[in-house]
């Protein structure tokens, strides 16, 4: 038997409206678990995938697997990495499963070789193996599961991701549709994006996430969550695939939220606010209106610890 550690990863709500690809925070909802050993040889395999939320399919085209092949092929390492996966977090709905899979993977690989390897870079490893699920990768989910709490990340000139920690202290209310989604739905939801927005569109959209920074330092929730809700490129695309988010979206104002969006990709969605209680009573509000699915899943999260070490 090899070196083995049990690491834990907790799923992310990415984008936060206007943010796309580029804000993502952890949300202490769900859990992901990777069980990882690692010994000498080579290849990497997923022996064994359950919980909640498992299916047969994990075993064979896997984000965390790709993830390890990813950061074993960057650093030039051979290694025989094996992957007993706990999926806690439900799949395809915009939390960050497989992301949240394949930050635990990486983290643990890292630590069991004793590679030298920063957050951003852990990060965009992990983030190379949304390929299998998205279709292209993208980082943001990734990054807010290996880091905790609010991330912004961006590719500096030279094309290295930057992942830099924001101090955030609020509550979600989060509320997760369980119809059924079409096959690769990320990639389906990333097609139906514009390829092009004009300047004075992307200037106006893209300087609400970093005033959201700004106001996430400052803990000046109402700003964050006013911006939060008002993305105009991204969100009024993909909102008409969930049914519901307009009646859901007005029962979360109407019941004292201080902002609203899809999470990621949907058809997930979350409301901020600024205390457990308040918390609550939205994501009830929200349940409530949420009359496109059968039982919806709800919960009431606050940021989550980063990936860590669990046994
Ligand atoms: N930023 C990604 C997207 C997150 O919105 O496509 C996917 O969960």
């Amino acid at each position: 038997m090899g070196r083995v550690v049990k690491v834990r990863a907790y799923c992310s709500a990415a984008n936060l409206g206007p943010g796309f690809d580029m804000l993502a925070v952890a949300l202490n909802a769900y859990y992901d678990e990777v069980v990882i050993e690692v010994e000498d040889g080579r290849g990497v395999y997923v022996e064994g995938v359950e919980g909640p939320y498992a299916s047969g399919s994990m075993l064979e085209r896997n984000t965390a697997a790709e993830a390890v092949k990813a950061l074993l092929e960057g650093f030039g390492v051979e290694a025989l990495v094996r992957l007993r996966i706990y999926k806690g977090i439900p799949t395809g709905r915009g939390l960050g499963s497989s992301g949240a899979s394949a930050a635990a993977a990486v983290a643990g690989v890292a630590r069991l070789l004793g590679l030298n390897v920063d957050l951003s870079k852990l990060a965009y490893y992990a983030g190379l193996g949304e390929r299998v699920s998205a279709g292209s990768p993208h980082f943001d989910n990734t990054s807010a599961s290996l880091a905790g709490g609010l991330v912004t990340l961006t590719f500096d000139s030279s094309g290295e991701l930057q992942v830099v920690r924001v101090p955030f202290k609020g509550y979600f209310s989060v509320v997760t549709p369980m119809n059924p989604v079409p096959e690769g739905k990320t990639g389906v939801m990333r097609s139906v994006l514009p390829e092009r927005v004009s300047l004075s569109e992307a200037v106006r959209n893209f300087s609400r996430p970093a005033v959201m920074v700004a106001a996430a330092f400052n803990g000046d929730l109402e700003l964050f969550g006013r911006l939060m809700s008002s993305d105009e490129i991204v969100e009024p695309r993909r909102s008409k695939f969930v049914p519901c988010y307009g009646e859901v979206r007005r029962a979360a104002f109407e019941a004292g939220a201080l902002g609203f969006s899809l999470s990621g990709a949907g058809p997930s969605m979350i409301a901020l606010a600024g205390s457990e209680r308040e918390a609550r009573r939205i994501a009830e509000a929200m349940a409530e209106a949420c009359t496109c699915c059968d039982g919806p899943l709800v919960a009431v999260a606050s940021p989550a610890p980063g990936a860590e070490v669990v046994g």
